[in-house]
């Protein structure tokens, strides 16, 4: 029996896209094994969105370097597609190189590494296809994730993912609505919806559905409790996504919206197609929803030619929105992107300054909004038991972790996948702690 070891990084494209090739790899005949150290293929699925995440690939592979005799090593996903061949040079353990639009390849690349091929590739983003497989091993039992749409056509200045995952390619409704349908018959209450911007979702099926339609329907599945989606990008975020959300409980009253920044020079200059004003709109529907959308957003601070007038900007959406979350990065100059040769780029240390100024003000709306929930009951799915603390851990459907008491005799086999609700008694600024009530 052929073993394989898989490592994930980054976002929840990946660690999708590495449950499709766990699948394929299990469907060849392989077992996954914990460790490198057992398999005879070690692969790492990876991302470069910003350097640091890069680094820690290359870190990895070093790591092997010496006693990776008899095993072979692949390197897939972004690191993959950005450094290409180069990664031969670089890593010379490395035999196999594959981006994410090259997956739907793989048994044909998986033939050429069985075979002892040493440097073979899958780097070409010239692709009509998304890679759906029957065989997708997923990890969670309750909550499945479905791509909806691969790549992005946006170029925004800093981004390297246009590069990485290629143009934007949509499953077909018809196939996604139906594995919705045998998700749900398999017992899975939660579907996300995932891709790098939902919102251009465009249906090749004669049905042409459109993203919110898309959603009302994956809403009615029998079977399916919870919707979510991630991720929006703010210039094709349309009204009838917050009204399928306000018309339909089964849609999460939670939106993920990156902003970026709150000042519009700067997203000027990021390309990032919308102003302040524009996002400030979208905001506004949401708040004027009466289901409670909890919002979260990125952003990126030391952008270059970001002033110390733009950051205030950043600070005062923060104000104004008051997300429940936020994501926040210091600029990370990145291969092949336009604002590699902006001028005016922001030396780190004032990079760290702002972002802890901004994480310490996002920390205290936080808490604020969280004391909000003190007292409120809200339904939670069950995913998990914390020994340390002797509490179940749940998630609400705004995405926030409540923690809870449920008294004695429960077990984790009556416990996981369960809606159950909870009354909050405590809040941190990142979590709730409560008490089931019957
Ligand atoms: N530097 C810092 N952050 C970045 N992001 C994307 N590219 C970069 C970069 N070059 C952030 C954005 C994006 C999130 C996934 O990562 O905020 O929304
Ligand atoms: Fe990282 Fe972006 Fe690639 Fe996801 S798509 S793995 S965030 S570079």
């Amino acid at each position: 029996m052929r073993k394989f070891y898989i490592e994930t990084f980054g976002c929840q494209m990946n660690v999708h896209d590495s449950e499709k090739v766990i699948g394929t790899l299990a469907a060849r005949g392989y077992d996954q094994v914990e460790s490198a150290d057992d398999a005879d293929l070690v692969l790492y699925n990876t991302c470069s969105i910003r350097d640091k995440a890069e680094q820690k690939v290359f870190n990895r592979l070093q790591e092997f370097k010496r006693n990776g005799r008899g095993r072979t090593f692949g390197v897939l996903g972004c690191v993959a597609q950005q450094e290409g061949e180069k990664i031969f040079e670089r890593a010379p353990h490395v035999s196999f190189v594959c981006g994410s639009a090259s997956y739907n390849l793989l048994p044909q690349l998986l033939d050429k590494v069985e075979a002892g091929d040493r440097r073979v590739t899958g780097l070409s983003l010239d692709t009509e296809d998304t890679f759906d497989t029957p065989m997708t091993r997923r990890d969670n039992p309750h909550r499945a994730y479905i791509t909806i749409i691969e790549g992005c056509d946006k170029s925004c200045a800093y981004c390297v993912v246009p590069f990485t995952r290629g143009p934007e390619r949509s499953s077909a409704s018809t196939t996604v609505l139906r594995e919705v349908r045998e998700l749900a018959d398999r017992g899975y209450t939660e579907i996300q919806f995932l891709g790098q911007n939902v919102n251009s979702y465009r249906d090749p099926s004669p049905a042409g559905l459109n993203f919110a339609q898309l959603l009302r329907e994956a809403g009615r599945t029998p079977g399916i409790r919870r919707v979510r989606f991630t991720t929006s990008h703010p210039r094709d975020f349309g009204k009838d996504i917050v009204d399928a959300i306000s018309e339909n409980p089964v849609l999460c009253n939670q939106v993920h919206l990156p902003v970026q920044s709150g000042s519009s020079l700067m997203l000027a200059s990021m390309q990032r197609q919308y102003t302040r004003d524009e996002y400030m709109r979208r905001i506004e529907w949401m708040k004027n929803s009466p289901r409670n959308i909890a919002l979260s957003t990125d952003i990126i601070v030391g952008f270059p030619g970001e002033t110390l007038e733009d950051f205030e900007h950043t600070l005062s959406l923060l104000d104004e929105v008051e997300f429940d979350s936020i994501f926040s990065f210091k600029y990370s100059p990145r291969p092949n992107t336009p604002a590699l040769k902006l001028e005016e780029q922001i030396p780190e240390d004032e990079k760290g300054r702002r972002l802890t100024i901004l994480q310490e003000k996002q920390r205290a709306i936080q808490l604020r909004r969280n004391a909000d929930y003190i007292g409120v009951v809200q339904e939670v799915m069950v995913e998990g038991y914390n020994k340390a603390t002797g509490q179940w851990i749940g998630r609400t459907s705004q995405n926030k972790t409540l923690n809870f008491a449920a008294g004695s005799g429960e077990t984790a086999e009556n416990m996981l996948g369960r809606y159950m609700d909870v009354q909050v008694l405590r809040a941190g600024p990142n979590s709730l702690v409560g008490e089931r009530v019957n």
